[in-house]
């Protein structure tokens, strides 16, 4: 079986992936720095059948040295520092991984019979959109608007670059908004799933009305998958659910689910650069390699909840990283 080695194995979507590629009998190699948000928790199930790197993307000499060391046939690139909020109060982290980094992976594969390079990029390298009619295709041209989707966009384009100049076989996916099981506590939706359990207020941003495409995460690690079998190379690929939903509306289908009121929703004051609307069309990977995601919205929020209900000692080990974060957030 192919040797597929996966960066950032221990965060929230690569982790799927890697219990997926196992299943299917690949051998997974993971390479994670294990930064607040990787954690290799996620991966107990699969620990006795990966085989695990705590390495540095950011350092070439340590990348070169996996390499070396394991000869991977295939790589899949998720890790990167993948918040938006934390891109503003702190972006030169994110310049580092996800340009550099890339880079150095992109860098060191090319010395390599690397067979594919799957660059996982993400819907907000396309920016924003103003029209309910309106969506992203793989032709859209990339407008960022905040540090992290610049650094993505910076990412997506070196991919680019390498398969044009030197023929190094990447193929590139862009992922719309991923919520599920494992989810960092910090992102949109565990937020209000925690907050709501705890009578909290739960913070939304603005008005409530920005959209959101969300794409349960088991899904998206095997449209991942689908494309790192099927894929060709030097292509592109969305790959959305098709569910797009105000802010707002997910945050009264938790309280819904939960039975919890709506008085419990606090308006904040909205993030800078917070782009309105996302929502891609992903007909190519739907015709061209037979990928539909499978989980509804609700079904996949049901089961996301299930996940924080049983695991609720997993979210308090990241509390206090929490508080000073969201402190930061808030000044
Ligand atoms: N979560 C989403 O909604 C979403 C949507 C579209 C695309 N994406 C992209 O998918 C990928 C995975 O996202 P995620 O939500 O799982 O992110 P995550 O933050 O949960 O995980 C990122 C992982 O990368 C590791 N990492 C960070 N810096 C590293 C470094 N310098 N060297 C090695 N490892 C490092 C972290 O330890 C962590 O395990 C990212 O590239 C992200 O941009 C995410």
């Amino acid at each position: 079986m192919k040797r597929v080695l996966v960066t950032g194995g221990a965060g929230f979507i690569g982790s799927w992936f890697v219990k997926l590629a196992v299943e299917k009998g690949y051998k997974v190699i993971v390479v994670d720095t294990l930064t607040y948000a990787g954690d290799l928790e996620r991966l107990k199930d699969v620990q006795n059948n990966i085989k695990f790197y705590k390495t540095d993307i950011t350092d070439l000499n340590l990348v070169e040295e996996v390499f070396g060391k394991e000869n991977p046939d295939i790589v899949v690139h998720f890790a990167a520092e993948s918040h938006v909020d934390r891109s503003i109060l702190e972006p030169a982290i994110f310049i580092k991984t996800n340009v550099e980094g890339t880079f150095n992976l992109l860098e060191v594969s090319r010395k390599y019979p690397i067979e594919k390079f799957i660059n996982i990029s993400t819907d907000e390298v396309y920016g924003e959109l103003e029209n309910l009619e309106d969506q992203f295709t793989e032709e859209t041209c990339l407008k960022p608007n905040s540090p992290y989707s610049s650094s993505k966009a910076s990412a997506d384009m070196l991919g680019r670059a390498y398969y044009k100049t030197y023929k190094l076989p990447v193929i590139t996916v862009r992922p719309s908004n991923n919520y599920g099981p494992w989810q960092y506590p910090e992102k949109f939706i565990p937020v209000i799933i925690l907050k709501a359990l705890q009578n909290q207020p739960i913070p939304v941003y603005g008005n409530g009305k920005n959209r959101r495409e969300w794409i349960f995460v088991r899904d998206c690690a095997e449209g991942v998958l689908t494309v790192m079998e099927k894929g060709k190379i030097g292509e592109i690929y969305n790959l959305g659910s098709g569910e797009e939903k105000e802010n707002i509306e997910v945050v009264k289908t938790i309280l819904e689910i939960l039975g919890k009121s709506e008085d419990l929703i606090t308006f904040v004051k909205d993030r800078p650069g917070h782009d309105l609307r996302y929502r891609m069309n992903s007909e190519k990977i739907k015709k061209e390699l037979e990928f539909t995601p499978k989980t509804a919205f609700e079904e996949g929020i049901r089961q996301t909840i299930k996940f924080y209900i049983e695991n609720m000692e997993w979210v308090k080990q990241k509390e206090e990283e929490l508080k000073t974060f969201w402190q930061k957030v808030y000044e």
